[in-house]
């Protein structure tokens, strides 16, 4: 059987593996809406989406709450090297909404160094919000460079480069319904 017969023909080329099928993507945000709306019941959530990784991870949870809850979303960039955060994170977008003394959940595609969500948790703890947790679709715990408490993890990953279902390389891929990796050959230039 070819483990790539779903990937659309215009990818299937690029592709190692996959290593999280759409099936189970979507089984687990079942399970984190599930979490998300007891933990939250009864107050005023707020859902912050980190673009451009988190579009679709906030798209399948969202829509799975049965909770009413505002979204806004926030870009951010990171100076340095594409593949690797410097924690020195940019604001290139920031929130549309006032925060003050409302339950912020940041949604996230992946937290590597955690450098980056660590910047923007202390960041929004500066507006005085009455809470701020995190939700990330995938965490690379070998990698972490700061202790980051993420309440919500869908997945952990090993050491490799990931691309799919938001996650890009070159701004490419995201809209790939698995997670997957890459052939060698594709990231040589
Ligand atoms: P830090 O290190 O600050 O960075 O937690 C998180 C950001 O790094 C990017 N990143 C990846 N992007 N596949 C990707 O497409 C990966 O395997 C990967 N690992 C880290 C991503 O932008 C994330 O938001
Ligand atoms: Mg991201």
């Amino acid at each position: 059987m070819d483990e790539l017969a779903d990937i659309p023909p215009g990818f299937r080329d690029d592709i190692e593996s996959i290593l999280i099928p759409e099936a189970r993507l979507q089984a687990r945000l079942s399970e984190l809406a599930a979490e998300v709306d007891r933990d939250y019941a009864g107050r005023d959530l707020l859902l912050v989406g980190v673009l451009k990784g988190a579009i679709f991870v906030m798209a399948d949870l969202a829509r799975r709450l049965t909770l009413s809850t505002a979204m806004d979303f926030m870009a951010v960039s990171s100076y340095g090297a594409s593949t690797s955060s410097s924690g020195v994170v940019r604001i290139l977008k920031d929130l549309d909404t006032e925060i003050e003394g409302r339950d912020v959940l940041i949604i996230e595609d992946i937290v590597d160094s955690g450098l980056t969500l660590d910047y923007l948790t202390k960041n929004l703890r500066s507006r005085r919000p009455a809470s701020v947790e995190i939700l990330s679709l995938l965490t690379k715990p070998s990698r972490r460079e700061v202790d980051l408490p993420v309440k919500y993890v869908g997945f952990e990953v090993p050491d490799v480069f990931v691309v799919g279902y938001g996650l890009d390389f070159a701004e490419r891929y995201r809209s790939l319904r698995d997670i997957v990796t890459l052939r060698p050959e594709v990231y040589g230039s």
